[in-house]
């Protein structure tokens, strides 16, 4: 149950601008038009009593508990299925209404364990407050007659227990499964007496379409589906709501709590990115935060091949500084730089590029948007002027066709996938661009209207394709254009378009595209009253990332699908604060707020404040560090947060350049990919353990609230501030407010942004938040693009940097899928590993056939950058030609296949495209045999430094 503070009005809220009024028990009460009599009562503090309504959900009326008396009408209507009407006179208190309910309550508690005092949910059950409220006295019907109360448990979903012998059929599991998350996995099986809810074909939880996001559990009014957490822990005693930390939807979370451990995290209706939703990750996921791995002492050593020392937090900072110090002075000022987070928050992602530019001396930053959203940050700048998404989540609801180009949020962005089916299954079109099959193409009552399933590195083809249809067409919108654009870069573009090279006809031989999809996929996108595009790394992880994302900004532009809800250019930004740290100034050129370093006037400003010299020229982005590492002229980076080893492409260059490295900082909760080259482990804070804020995809800030000490005794902004004192550059903040006091001093965006602030807006605030928009900017570019402007560019196509040849027959491709998280760092470490415990090869049956593969062989996988060894799995979700993985396991080396090769504009790495060859093999690769050897003698290097000083518990 998911209202344990909150009200629960029974029924959504109705949309309805027109208002009528009525009376409920004498009071007069105005409400708009299809609000229920349920919900009009509600509102002035009138509590019908009710058990199978709940107002994340859309009524149903089974539970018989809500009746009520309406002058003038015959029965007793449900309150929560009869909408209020004008003139109304309602009695929701009358001696006949007291018993019936009190009838309905006997027959309920009648087929009910009489377990109360040890039932988990005890004090926060609804169906006991209802015996309560109904004056529950007696129970005619006797205990034993027919009933449930010998029912097994379901126990096979590691965070939750189904325990049918509490369920009271009152179907809002199966609603909130429809209506919330739009799995359709559960259904009430059986009739009348018999009737009991039931996942999939009457399955285990664990075996049926459950993807575990909680919404059933949520929505649940007694102990029938509950935490295990909470069975096992009893119910928290305080809660604090904070951000979730996994992907760039933001959701809001209650953490629940008992002392300083977290019972559970429930969704916040309050939260404006999730309105009460989650995913598996959020809502049961963090149990890694208390994992026994957790690193909680500091620790050095001189080679990588020595043992750990365990050492004071002193004696690591100051270790660190003076081997700094030793570099720059042997190296010279460009030889040292720091990576920061997009895990971590604002305010220390903007300390740690703080710490670079000021103390270092040097531009020498970057983050991981390097290998995910960096074209994004690029494209949209030179075309919109902005580096971000321009919509909230929200504004999907007003969409009437849906693009989603490379993106798969049903697994990424779960959350947001939820929303933008729910909006499906009102009538929006939906076309889908992917060259794989995904769950946004076909799930239960979703089916993508056209599925363009293109051949990965052909992107920027298929957009100008569908640009060539809608200006040959005359499709597009030349008042929008005048009005807003740079009509002499419209010209310029549409002379580009047009020309035959773009026509579908052209772009079906490279892309594999019948003509007559893109045709029509442009006309329905081109035609909507309102059109939005929502991309992700399908788009940016390409040799040509930044023409695509370009080419997108485009298409919105030349159909005037920008500058208003429900259209736009949407960017699924992966982590959690990936917009964050981009805002932060942590791309190597780039002040806070997207300022170039090569700005005066933006130097001098941070030079006052920061007391410091800046350095004019833009530093080295992550690839470039490997590369002068390998030259020998970059030799000490501080990593936090980062694990460069296993996500960055071409592993083998990675850990070489490291292994040239001569002081690695690494700073984190566990002892990841990159700390096995580090020479400094300084422990990391989890999002549980400190104060900040995360900006999510669509802009919005969020606070990030500690709800317990950090476990290894420090924030790791706090940590920072040591490293920087240790440099000689006093940081001295008390409180991680007064970074963002900071950040708003000096960044345009965010100068009306504060702790306070997000407290008084409600938790959250869309940037831009400054004078001209004190409430923050939900939807950009409205009425003009902030560049002025908007610019056409022309997007030549180029074609993928990798090219398959008669060697590398095939193309493989990479992604995520829905339990695991990026490298798996933090998922690994919980249950989620029983949806998915390995990366799996996928190949189309044509391919596998050639080859003599089998389900479940064992395959070797050849690139140009190395060779691995993988599981089969044969599924025809993958197109002949093209083979597929994850990468959330680090013996699995996706990442020692993928190549150098990279985006023209910004190095962002070509993920998306490898070409491989592959053939059935009975031994792992000679890569994963070295680096199993490594692993376990790095395991071993530390082992006796990384006993947990207390009980850590894998939720
Ligand atoms: S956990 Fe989510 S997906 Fe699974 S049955 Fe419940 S609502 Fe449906
Ligand atoms: S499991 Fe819970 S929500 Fe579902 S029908 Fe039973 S009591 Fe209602
Ligand atoms: S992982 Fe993403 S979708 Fe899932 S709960 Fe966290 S923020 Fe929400
Ligand atoms: S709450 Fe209205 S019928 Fe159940």
């Amino acid at each position: 149950m998911n209202q344990l503070n909150g009200i629960d009005y029974g029924t959504p809220k109705s949309k309805s601008e027109n208002l009528i009024t009525l009376e409920i028990d004498g009071v007069e009460i105005t409400v708009p038009q299809g609000t229920s009599v349920m919900r009009a009562a509600a509102e002035v503090g009138i509590n019908v009593p009710k058990l199978c309504a709940t107002d994340s959900l859309e009524a149903f009326g089974s539970c018989r508990l809500c009746l009520v008396e309406i002058e003038g009408r015959r029965g007793y209507p449900a309150s929560c299925t009869t909408p209020a009407e004008a003139g109304m006179k309602i009695k929701t208190q009358t001696p006949k209404l007291a018993d019936i309910r009190r009838g309905v309550m006997e027959l309920y508690i009648s087929d009910h364990p009489l377990d109360c005092l040890t039932c988990p949910t005890n004090g926060n059950c609804e169906l006991q407050d209802m015996a309560g409220v109904v004056g529950l006295r007696d129970v005619r019907y006797g205990y034993d007659g027919e009933n449930h109360l010998k029912l097994e448990k379901d126990e096979s979903n590691p965070y939750f227990t189904y325990d049918a012998s509490k369920c009271i059929v009152c179907n809002r599991c199966v609603r909130a499964c429809e209506e919330t998350q739009g799995t359709f996995a559960l259904t009430i099986d059986g009739r009348g007496f018999a009737s009991r809810v039931s996942a999939s074909q009457n399955e285990d939880f664990i075996e049926s379409e459950c993807v575990s996001c909680g919404a059933c559990v949520d929505a649940c009014p007694t102990a029938t589906l509950t935490e295990k957490t909470v069975i096992m822990m009893g119910q928290g005693e305080h809660s604090k709501v904070t951000t979730c930390a996994y992907c760039g939807v933001g959701c809001s979370f209650k953490a629940e709590m008992k002392g300083n451990e977290v019972v559970r995290m429930v969704p916040n209706p309050d939260g404006k990115a999730n309105q009460g939703h989650a995913c598996v990750k959020g809502r049961f996921a963090w149990g890694y935060a208390t994992h026994k791995d957790r690193m909680l002492k500091p620790m050095i050593r001189s080679k990588i091949t020595d043992p750990w020392k365990e050492v004071s937090w002193e004696e690591a900072i100051n270790y660190t500084a003076s081997e700094f110090k030793r570099i720059q002075a042997k190296y010279g000022k460009d030889s040292i730089g720091g990576l920061v987070s997009s895990r971590c928050t604002n305010e220390e992602g903007y300390l740690v590029q703080k710490l670079v530019r000021a103390a270092f001396g040097n531009n020498n930053v970057d983050t991981c948007a390097r290998v995910c959203h960096s074209p994004t940050g690029y494209g949209l700048k030179v075309t919109l002027g902005e580096s971000a998404g321009t919509q909230t989540f929200e504004s999907v609801m007003k969409s009437d066709v849906i693009v989603v180009i490379g993106a798969n949020p049903a697994n990424a962005h779960p959350v947001f996938a939820s929303q933008m089916k729910r909006r499906i299954r009102q009538g929006a079109k939906l076309i889908v661009v992917d060259p794989r099959t995904t769950e946004m193409v076909k799930s239960p009552h979703v089916q993508a209207d056209y599925h363009l399933k293109l051949m990965p590195g052909t992107n920027v083809a298929i957009v100008n394709a569908l640009a060539y249809v809608i200006l040959t067409e005359k499709l597009h919108k030349p008042a929008f254009i005048a009005e807003r654009c740079e009509v002499d870069s419209f010209k310029e573009w549409e002379h580009f378009i047009c020309q035959e090279e773009n026509s579908p006809e052209a772009v079906e031989k490279i892309s594999g595209v019948p003509a007559e999809e893109i045709r029509a996929a442009a006309r329905m996108y081109a035609n909507a009253k309102n059109g939005a595009i929502y991309y992700g790394l399908g788009v940016t992880e390409h040799a040509q990332g930044s023409t695509t994302v370009i080419g997108i900004a485009n298409l919105a532009m030349a159909t005037g699908n920008i500058g208003r809800e429900g259209v736009g250019v949407n960017p699924l930004r992966g982590q959690n604060n990936v917009q964050g740290s981009c805002d932060m100034g942590s791309f190597p050129h780039e002040l806070p707020g997207y300022r170039h370093v090569s700005d005066s006037t933006t130097r001098a400003e941070f030079e006052a404040a920061w007391n410091c010299v800046l350095d004019p020229e833009p530093g080295l982005r992550i690839p470039n560090m490997f590369d002068a590492a390998m030259d020998g002229t970059f030799m000490g980076l501080y990593c936090q947060g980062e694990d460069i080893v296993q996500s960055d492409p071409d592993t083998q260059h990675v850990t070489g350049a490291l292994e040239k490295m001569e002081c690695i900082v690494v700073q984190d909760i566990f002892l990841n990919e990159t700390a096995k080259y580090a020479h400094v482990f300084l422990p990391g804070s989890s999002f549980l353990e400190k104060d900040g804020t995360f900006t999510n995809a669509e802009r919005r800030i969020s606070r990030v609230r500690k709800v317990m000490p950090p476990k290894a005794g420090k924030g790791d902004w706090e940590v920072t501030c040591m490293l920087s004192n240790a440099l000689g550059y006093p940081m001295s903040y008390k409180h991680p407010r007064e970074i963002m006091d900071e950040i708003a001093s000096l960044t345009p965006t965010f100068t009306g942004v504060s702790f306070k602030r997000i407290d008084e807006l409600g938790g959250s605030i869309q940037w831009p938040c400054n004078d001209a928009a004190p409430e923050g900017t939900p939807t950009m570019h409205i009425g003009e693009f902030v560049r002025g402007k908007g610019k056409f560019i022309d997007t030549k196509y180029f074609g993928a940097g990798e090219k398959v040849t008669k060697k590398y027959p095939l193309i493989l491709t990479t992604g995520r899928i829905l339990s695991q998280y990026n490298v798996g760092a933090q998922t690994r470490r919980t249950h989620n590993n029983m949806w998915h415990s390995e990366d799996r090869l996928e190949i189309h049956p044509q391919d596998a056939l050639d080859r003599g593969i089998k389900q479940n062989d064992w395959v070797g996988i050849q690139s140009r950058a190395g060779e691995t060894v993988l599981r089969a799995d044969i599924t025809e979700n993958i197109q002949p030609g093209v083979v597929y993985t994850t990468f959330h396991f680090p013996e699995s080396g996706a990442n020692v296949i993928t190549t150098s090769s990279s985006d023209w504009a910004t190095n962002c790495p070509e993920y998306k495209v490898t070409a491989v060859q592959i053939m059935p093999v009975s031994q792992p690769s000679e890569w994963q045999r070295t680096y199993n050897r490594f692993n376990t003698q790095q395991e071993s290097f530390a082992t006796d430094q990384m006993i947990p000083k207390e009980s850590a518990v894998a939720k």
